[in-house]
């Protein structure tokens, strides 16, 4: 047995360019991975305010805005910034390797 992680390929690093988000699916829980600024991020897919997912949310100024009432959550913490949120985000670790993305649990 190696001491990796089970890591969740999300595919080519390439396929997600500066700006662009998707969704995987990480042992049963759905996690968004966000390019912001040449660096991925991961985090858990839902909103802390209400059951909401954050995929499709605004990207600035590294932060992820969920659609449906504006929370805003940093990507680097997970860190909930804007009522009505106030309970962070599960972060997940991103890594590139050979060229391809992976997600696993931090
Ligand atoms: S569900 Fe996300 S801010 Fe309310």
């Amino acid at each position: 047995m190696s001491d990796t992680p089970a890591r969740t390929l999300v595919g080519p690093a390439e396929a997600l360019p500066d700006g662009q988000q998707t969704a995987v699916d990480v042992g049963g829980t759905s996690v968004v991975v966000v390019n912001f600024e040449g660096q991925f991020y991961a985090l858990r897919n839902n909103c802390t305010h209400k059951d909401f997912p954050l995929l499709g949310g605004d990207v600035s100024m590294g932060r992820i805005t969920c659609e449906k009432h504006g929370a805003k959550f940093e990507l680097a913490t997970g860190k909930a910034r804007t009522l009505p949120a106030v309970k962070p985000v599960k972060l997940y670790r991103t890594q590139v390797e050979d060229g391809q993305l992976y997600v696993s649990e931090l």
